[in-house]
């Protein structure tokens, strides 16, 4: 059966696994993300590789154009569209209130937050069409307060009960949000990088230690999860904030 499945932030990182997993399950693929050659390098990447039609829309998600643009993609060129990974993200900015700058605050949620508002929207008329789901990937910050991250803690608390009340709103989409874990990605990077006088040093140690000792998860692993929820979550997880090890997920293969 064709699928298409729309993920945001596929230039790197979990959101670039998370298409590598789909697009080797035969989806088709609508890619967004703001670098426009590393976008379309893992676009054309997956077209070889997978024999999948993968299409490769640049831009920022907090424009509310760009939703506009990607959904209309789906629904003209590939005449469908069953999933959408709302997984573009950002960390900054990282300080104590008073020493944040406002416009990259209100900037952190117009990404984390607007974003996927705005992509559950413009879907939503499709995705009802075809009985089709949304995964919404969130943090553990989003539940657990993490100093400094005031921005993103918020955002990903906002997304959690966004996606509780799509739930509620929408009874023929399944609508989850996601926990990672501790990724091994760009976001880790600069964490490790910029923490620095940012954040508190214990935190900061926290997370170089997982990096130095090799505990950061390989994005396949949240990838997986992802690909499976967005394929075949099942209506009873609708709602609920899902962890990547979450015994309730089952094996692509199944
Ligand atoms: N890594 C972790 O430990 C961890 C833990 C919990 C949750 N998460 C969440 O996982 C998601 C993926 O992050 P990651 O860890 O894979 O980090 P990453 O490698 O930095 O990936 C972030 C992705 O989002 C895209 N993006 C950022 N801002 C965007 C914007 N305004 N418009 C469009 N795309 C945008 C980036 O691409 P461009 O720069 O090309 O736009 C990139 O593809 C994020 O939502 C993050 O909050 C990560």
């Amino acid at each position: 059966m064709k699928r298409v499945v729309i993920v945001t932030g596929a230039s790197s990182g979990l959101g670039e696994a998370v298409a590598r997993q789909l697009a080797a399950e035969k989806v088709q693929l609508i890619l967004v993300a703001r670098r426009k050659s590393a976008l379309e390098k893992v676009a054309a990447d997956l077209k070889v590789t997978y024999g999948v039609n993968v299409l490769a829309i640049p831009g920022d998600v907090s424009d509310p154009g760009l939703a506009v643009k990607a959904v209309h993609a789906g629904n003209e060129e590939l005449g469908r569209i069953d999933g959408l990974v709302n997984n573009a993200g950002i960390l900054d900015p990282m300080g104590k209130v008073d020493q944040v700058d406002p416009a990259a605050w209100k900037y952190n949620l117009e990404v984390n937050l607007l974003g996927p508002f705005y992509f559950m929207r413009e879907a939503m008329a499709t995705l009802r069409k075809f009985r089709g789901r949304v995964v919404n990937v969130s943090s553990g910050a989003g539940v657990t307060p993490m100093d400094s991250w005031s921005g993103y803690c918020s955002s990903k608390a906002g997304l959690i009960h966004l996606s509780r009340v799509i739930a509620l709103d929408e009874p023929h989409v399944v609508t989850v949000s996601f926990r990672p874990g501790v990724v091994d990605t760009e976001m880790q990077d600069f964490i490790r990088r910029e923490g620095s006088g940012r954040m508190s040093g214990e935190r900061l140690t926290y997370f170089e230690n997982l990096k130095k000792e090799g505990k950061l998860l390989p994005p396949q692993v949240p990838a997986k999860a992802v690909a499976w929820l967005v394929l075949k979550a099942p209506r009873g997880l609708s709602g609920d904030f899902v962890p990547f090890d979450d015994p309730r997920i089952g094996s692509l293969d199944e």
